[in-house]
């Protein structure tokens, strides 16, 4: 698909997979890997937005043709599992701004509810991080695109930051949304009866806050 950009599928990648996925996985390490594909998730990111060249001398006196960022970027994340990746965030840009979208998906109808967002003023100006780990449907994802759209955000300025996602939820965000971009570390195989992603890593939020 054309807006969706894979981590590259590296062994070191399917490694820290391997932990996450593992059902037995404790709350340690299920965090520590997660926080290090989130991580690679978050640079593959910020390579999606929009550069400027920026020359700058090196310490043997020669230039380096080098780059910036050329634009304003905040965060948003989806609340609850999108929060999982705010410290790793904060950790790359000190000083980001981060708004709040709560979206919650009915445990019966699995239709994602929004029950409150506060964003940053100025969005509408610059590139937003949409942090939203599991594209199961793609309800969720989508709904707080709307959001974002009703906001005055610019649909190609937004990069959905996905943990893992389903084709389903991929095509149903590429239809809704053509331009958004999305960063992905695996793309599953598919939905089950549940609308849970198989082969999966479970409830994502859960796991990682230690709420299951
Ligand atoms: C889960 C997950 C996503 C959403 C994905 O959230 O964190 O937000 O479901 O499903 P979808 O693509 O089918 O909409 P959930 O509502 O379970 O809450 P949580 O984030 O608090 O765990
Ligand atoms: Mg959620």
């Amino acid at each position: 698909m054309r807006n969706v950009h894979l981590l590259p599928q590296t062994r070191q990648l399917r490694a820290l997979h391997t932990v996450v996925r593992d059902r037995h996985a404790g709350l340690d390490a299920f965090v520590l890997h997660s926080r290090r594909i989130i991580r690679l998730l978050l640079e593959a990111g910020l390579d999606q937005l929009p550069f400027t060249e920026h020359d700058v001398t090196t310490p043997v006196g020669a230039t380096y043709r080098g780059l910036r960022h050329a634009t304003d970027v905040c965060a948003v994340a989806v609340v609850r599992a999108g929060e999982s990746m705010e410290a790793e965030l904060r950790d790359i840009l000190p000083g980001v701004r981060i708004g709040k979208i709560l979206i919650q998906r009915d445990k019966q109808t699995k239709l994602p509810h929004l029950y409150y967002s506060h964003l940053p003023p100025g969005i509408a100006d610059g590139h937003v991080l949409l942090l939203e780990p599991m594209l199961a449907t793609g309800g969720s994802a989508n709904a707080a695109i709307d959001v974002l759209l009703k906001a005055g955000v610019r649909e190609e300025r937004i990069v959905l930051v996905d943990f893992i996602a389903a084709p389903e939820g991929l095509a149903a965000v590429a239809e809704a949304h053509p331009h958004v971009k999305i960063v992905v570390s695996s793309v599953e195989e598919r939905l089950n009866e549940h609308a849970f992603m198989v082969p999966g890593i479970g409830d994502f939020g859960d796991r990682y806050f230690g709420t299951t």
